[in-house]
């Protein structure tokens, strides 16, 4: 080394011991975990968070290694009584990938609107809280996301179409809220990778979008809503779906050319309105969850595969299904 070269090492070197001698925690980042402590009130899941101690050691905190400075990239608040809001000083954590404020149930008010400036956000789980207002447009901003989970809260309006323009998102789990309104017609196209998608327990409405049935959904549960129409179209035998839900809502086509996909081990489909008779086909299925009780079906139940591994609850209250489970057809058909 030259000269030059050994001093700016030194500076360097010198400089490096000074901030970092203790803390690895950025300075910024320890403000805003600090504030943000201080806006919930001194939860108990913040308890060890003091201002002296390295806040990379701090519980509910994780940060990144060297090559991210040390930045906090994970924030994990659960199983608190906490009495707050989501501090809008969350959105000042600006290397933030997964965000996790689980079963806080007072926890309330809206999701803020300065998690948008969290550009890295890759995970964002906000279950089992007491959450109100939208789900937030803004999320669609977000382009790193992979997974959202803001389901067991009180979310209202309508699912933001533009959440589809998500190029990452894997997993879209919004069920147990209060959304009205259609599934949007975008999510016919995902831009990137087809979600599992969950919407169960909302009160969602109308029809299905019929692109919808261009997509290959992996898991999808659309139970214990208000939608109503054609739903035919979410099978066929090129899908490779695992897992559909489509109980208690008020669908209404008929079942006897529907062909579903072998991949599939959960299919649930009672409380709805139902037409026709089970197909030949579904003798081929493997067969984990099975439920067509409370629809509007007929004729005789097709013996083979697993359709006669579930009870007759399984069948139960249509309109005129005979064979085993249920009692021979002979004095019906
Ligand atoms: C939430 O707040 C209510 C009313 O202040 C209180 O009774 C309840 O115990 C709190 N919940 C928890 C889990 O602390
Ligand atoms: C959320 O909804 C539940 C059930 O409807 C209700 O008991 C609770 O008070 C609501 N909480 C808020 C914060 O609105
Ligand atoms: C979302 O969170 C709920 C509640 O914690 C959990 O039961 C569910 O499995 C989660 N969904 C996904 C897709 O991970
Ligand atoms: C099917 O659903 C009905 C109605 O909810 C329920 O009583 C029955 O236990 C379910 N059967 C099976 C096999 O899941």
């Amino acid at each position: 080394m030259d000269k030059t070269n050994t001093l700016l090492f030194s500076l360097f070197a010198l400089l490096l011991t000074t901030s970092s001698s203790k803390d690895l925690c950025h300075k910024d980042d320890k403000n805003a975990l600090l504030k943000i402590k201080k806006a919930m009130n001194d939860p108990y899941a913040m308890i060890s968070w003091d201002s002296k101690d390295d806040c990379c050691t701090w519980v509910a905190v994780e940060c990144g290694d060297a090559t991210l400075n040390h930045r906090v990239t994970t924030l994990v608040i659960q199983n608190d009584g906490v009495s707050a809001q989501i501090p809008p000083e969350v959105g000042d954590l600006p290397y933030l990938q997964t965000i996790i404020f689980h079963k806080l149930p007072n926890l309330t008010g809206e999701i803020p609107p300065t998690i948008v400036k969290l550009r890295y956000l890759r995970y964002l789980w906000l279950s089992w809280n007491s959450l109100t207002g939208p789900v937030p447009e803004f999320l669609s901003q977000l382009k790193n996301l992979e997974y959202i989970n803001l389901s067991f809260n009180n979310l209202s309006g309508s699912i933001p179409g533009s959440l589809s323009l998500l190029p990452k998102l894997g997993y879209l789990e919004l069920s147990r809220n209060k959304l009205t309104g259609k599934i949007p017609e975008s999510f016919g196209s995902f831009k990137g990778v087809v979600p599992d998608l969950f919407l169960s327990h909302n009160q969602l409405s109308g029809s299905i979008p019929k692109s919808l049935g261009n997509l290959d959904f992996n898991r999808i549960d659309l139970s214990r809503n208000k939608l109503e129409g054609d739903a035919s179209m979410m099978f066929g035998a090129k899908k490779t779906a695992w897992s559909i839900d489509l109980s208690r809502n008020k669908f209404q086509f008929d079942i006897s050319k529907v062909i579903v996909a072998t991949t599939v081990n959960n299919l649930v489909l009672n409380h709805n309105g139902l037409t026709g008779s089970i197909p030949v086909q579904w003798t081929q299925l493997s067969l984990q969850t099975f439920n067509v009780s409370y629809n509007r079906l007929c004729g005789r139940i097709p013996q083979g595969g697993d359709l006669q591994r579930f009870d007759a609850y399984a069948y139960l209250h249509n309109k005129c299904l005979c064979g085993a489970p249920l009692r021979s057809c002979n004095k019906i058909i």
